[in-house]
């Protein structure tokens, strides 16, 4: 009775065909100008997802790249150093596809700007009018801003200035790398000057974690799935862990990362959208105000952390020098660009409640390093024993029931279980069911900045920051970080490069068998 029969089956396939095709046909003529074109984010990141959408097809056959930056340069050039880049970056795709190269270079224009230099910005509106009438492309632009945030307001003061924000002859788009603000206030501050000339849809908060697609599928196996969702709250989950853990230490990111540290660079943005997934509500509907509402509640109903809660609740660390095989680890205070005695912290975790229906007294455990042993970012599940300990009775180990939601490496889905070890008695064991995400894609998992930069090109915001969301996020730390500057007493604890950050990051749990669970235990890259 409630089985969908295969021809009802295809009259939805045949729908969301059609919405898709229409979806597609509605990317716009436009351009895509890039600040910061020779830096590392454009070459690494933004011209590789650029040069994917291309082969993709789904970019408009009128788009153009602009690269602006401070370097003298004519296209001739700027074009040289992109196909450079993307040799290295995009090795792969342009093997497979040679002569794409070759046409996706003559889509890319340069233009200098000084982006500090007001009157750069009236020659590169003439530029990109004399494009747009040469190339018949319409004035739909995208702006992206990949530079120090000390210049996102300026840029965009320059741009209202002359007049590149008004939409009279096609829509104008900013996207504005993280971070966005330094604390809440300056937060608040760039917001209000960013509203100065554009409005809220016309702003695009780019957090690439919301791109990843495995973020997004964690709405997905949530919301699809009849089974999950009904043990998706305090009623039988006992706590939750969310990892982000890298490998890397801060290389020559010293000078930015010594003023931001873990919990700017990381928590307030990447981590706090990733817990806001994990725990929102489902939206009525599926489209990017819905969604972003149930969002920014999570957000809003973050149990704040008081000062003198802080050391309780909230554990920093330092990675120092180590020994990793034959190998010699700088510490943090040697990386270049750091202060010799250096307070900034590579390493957080943090005990973290929401203060809804849903979620109660459940605990969030939330822990991002670097210089520790994997690369890895998961959500683990943890769900409450089974009401009735029955083989406790027999002195044998109750299993740990987790759902594992592994964003990368080795994307997927895992659940673990007690099952009967074969035999006499009933010695019961953990097992673990994995579902690799790699197994359903034919084609590789995109990178997320190819699927947010045709979400911004295509007018969908849904994966992008909205304002409320990264005020509301501000809110929660903000306090935090007031506290590690005000109180010398609250600890640094320092950890060895290769280790999982410092030992006392399991206090948080309060109990002193449960610790924080080690991610290639059952989740493993084979
Ligand atoms: C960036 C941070 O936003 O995210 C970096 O500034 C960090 O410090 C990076 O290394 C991690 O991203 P990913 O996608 O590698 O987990």
């Amino acid at each position: 009775m409630f089985k969908i029969d295969s021809d009802e089956r295809k009259a939805v396939d045949v729908i969301c065909n059609i919405k898709k095709n229409m979806k597609k046909n509605n990317i716009e003529s436009q351009i895509l100008v890039i600040f910061g074109s020779n830096g590392d984010l454009s070459k690494r990141k933004l011209l590789p997802a650029v040069f994917q959408l291309y082969i993709d097809n789904l970019l408009p056959e009128s788009f153009v790249v602009v690269g602006a930056g401070s370097q003298e340069k004519d296209e001739v050039a700027y074009r040289v150093d992109v196909r450079e880049s993307l040799s290295i970056f995009s090795k792969k795709t342009i093997a497979e596809y040679p002569e794409k190269l070759e046409e996706f270079l003559l889509k890319v224009y340069y233009k200098k700007v000084n982006n500090q230099q007001e009157s750069d910005f009236s020659e590169l509106k003439n530029y990109i009018d004399s494009l747009s009438e040469q190339l018949g492309i319409t004035k739909n632009i995208v702006f992206y801003f990949s530079i120090p945030p000390f210049l996102y307001e300026v840029v965009a003061a320059h741009l209202v200035k002359y007049g590149l924000n008004k939409e009279e002859e096609g829509w104008k788009r900013i996207i504005v790398e993280k971070p966005f603000g330094y604390s809440y206030d300056t937060a608040l501050d760039l917001d209000k000057k960013l509203h100065a000339g554009f409005n809220e849809e016309q702003i695009y908060r780019i957090d690439h974690y919301l791109g990843k697609e495995t973020v997004q599928n964690i709405m997905v196996t949530r919301f699809s799935n009849g089974f999950f969702e009904p043990i998706w709250n305090r009623k039988y989950i006992q706590r939750i862990e969310i990892t982000a853990s890298e490998k890397i230490g801060v290389g020559n990111r010293g000078g930015y990362y010594d003023t931001s540290g873990a919990m700017r660079d990381m928590i307030q943005n990447h981590l706090l959208q990733v817990l806001a997934v994990v725990a929102m509500e489902p939206p009525a509907v599926f489209d990017s105000d819905s969604i972003r509402n149930e969002t920014v509640k999570v957000l809003q109903a973050l149990r704040p952390i008081k000062a003198g809660e802080v050391a309780e609740n909230v554990v920093r660390g330092q990675y120092i020098s180590s020994q990793i095989g034959d190998d010699i680890q700088k510490g943090y205070r040697q990386e270049t660009g750091v202060a010799a005695n250096s307070k900034t912290e590579t390493f957080v975790a943090m005990k973290v409640f929401i203060d809804n229906w849903r979620w109660g007294e459940v605990p969030f455990f939330i822990r991002t390093g670097k210089q520790l042993p994997e690369r890895v970012t998961e959500v683990v599940i943890h769900l409450k024993p089974a009401p009735h300990q029955l083989f406790k009775q027999l002195c044998l180990t109750e299993p740990n029931n987790m759902i594992i939601l592994r964003i990368h490496p080795d994307a997927g889905v895992a659940i673990d279980f007690g099952m009967k070890i074969p035999g006499a008695g009933f010695k019961v064991q953990n097992v673990n069911m994995a579902f690799h995400y790699s197994d359903l894609a034919e084609k590789k998992i995109s990178e997320a900045y190819e699927r947010l930069l045709l979400d911004s090109m295509t007018g969908d915001s849904t994966l992008y920051a909205r304002a409320d969301a990264v005020k509301a996020s501000w809110k929660f730390v903000d306090p935090i970080l007031q506290a590690w500057k005000n109180n010398p007493d609250i600890p640094l604890y320092f950890y060895e490069s290769g280790t999982w950050g410092p030992v006392e990051s399991n206090n948080l749990f309060g109990d002193k068998y449960v610790k924080w669970r080690q991610p290639f235990e059952k989740f493993k890259t084979e």
